[in-house]
């Protein structure tokens, strides 16, 4: 009896070694990414500084920036929870706590294509996957319109995680943590379509818009790594959108209300997406009708 009480316990001691290892090992490799530095030359871009493409920077901007930087785009309290802990979007002017009196042309795109800092440091859950597919010419004019804005004081304290919530991300419970992590940052540059109402100009929007973060890489149906948001529906002609017309699809992108009368909750953005013209809206549908029908996948 007292062999087997002494094997049990050495079993459920080296058990929990192993435990206290892994959660180490896992707490530490996130450390380790978050100080990795990239070295990236990003293309050198000429940013354009007359009226009209600042105003075309403004609208992308209202439509992939705000959400998360703010209307001023001075940034906002991102994410806050006391079991896990915050982080902010940063203040993008150059105001006191902002980057821009600092950023060169060649930070921001380096910042915005490759998610990572000046310092070589990598951006925190950015999207940066999604804008690497940004044209030269949409890009430009987005810095064009962040370099314009008037200069806001706002600072934001540097990200702060809790024990168990660098473990979590550690284990991937929050999706892709770091954008620069998951792009070819020296693959040639994808090629831009012509802007219009065409599937190949909607698949561009799709691509740069970040539809498959929710709806899945297939776009037949995923999740966003938030618990509390709901799955992603099926995009594709094997999903509900089948049913849809393309007034229904616009009219839901512009209003958040479906065909079937259930509105939208906010977890999907359609308020910025709604900011898109008629033709973006169309390119975008059409783009979504020339998929083959898939069966919904269950995130
Ligand atoms: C899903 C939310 C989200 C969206 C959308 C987003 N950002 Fe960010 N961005 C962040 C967060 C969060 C940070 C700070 C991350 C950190 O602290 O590492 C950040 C950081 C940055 C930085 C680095 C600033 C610094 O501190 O050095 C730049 C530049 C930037 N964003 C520009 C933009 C621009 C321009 C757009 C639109 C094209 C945009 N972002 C869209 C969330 C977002
Ligand atoms: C941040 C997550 C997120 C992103 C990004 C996102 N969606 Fe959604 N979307 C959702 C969620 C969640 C729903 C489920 C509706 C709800 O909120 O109840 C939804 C619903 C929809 C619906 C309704 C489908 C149905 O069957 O009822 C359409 C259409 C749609 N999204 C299109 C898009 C398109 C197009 C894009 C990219 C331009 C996009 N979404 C980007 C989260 C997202």
């Amino acid at each position: 009896m007292k062999k087997v009480l002494k094997w049990i316990s050495i079993i459920l001691g080296v058990l929990i070694l192993v435990i206290v290892v892994a959660i180490t090992g896992l707490y530490m490799s996130v450390q380790l990414r978050a100080d990795r530095a990239y070295t990236i030359q990003p293309a050198n871009l000429a940013i354009p500084n007359d009226a009209s493409a600042i105003a075309r920077g403004k609208r992308w901007s209202a439509i992939h920036c705000q959400s998360c930087h703010g209307d001023d785009l001075a940034g906002t309290a991102f994410f806050s929870d006391p079991g896990l802990g915050s982080f902010n979007a940063s203040n993008l002017t150059k105001g006191k706590g902002g980057v821009g009196a600092a950023y060169t042309d060649t930070d921001w795109v380096r910042a915005i294509r490759h998610g990572v800092r000046p310092n070589g440091k990598p951006v925190l859950v950015m999207p940066s996957a999604d804008f690497y597919y940004l044209s030269d010419g949409d890009l430009s004019d987005i810095i064009a319109y962040v370099k314009s804005i008037p200069a806001v004081d706002k600072e934001w304290a540097k990200p702060n995680f809790t024990f168990i919530a660098t473990v979590l991300a550690g284990a991937g419970a929050f999706g892709d943590l770091y954008g620069a992590e998951t792009i070819n940052h020296t693959a040639p540059r994808p090629i831009a379509p012509k802007p219009g109402a065409t599937v190949e100009y909607g698949d561009y929007l799709v691509r740069v818009d970040g539809c498959r973060t929710c709806h899945g890489k297939e776009l037949a149906g995923g999740k966003e790594p938030n618990p509390e948001a709901p799955p992603g529906p099926n995009l594709t002609p094997g999903g509900e959108i089948a049913k849809w017309s393309e007034a229904d699809f616009i009219n839901a992108m512009r209003t958040g209300a479906r065909p079937s009368g259930i509105p939208m909750t906010q977890f999907m953005p359609w308020q910025s997406y709604g900011k898109m013209s008629d033709d973006e809206l169309k390119a975008i549908w059409l783009y979504l009708k020339s998929l083959p029908a898939k069966a919904t996948v269950k995130p």
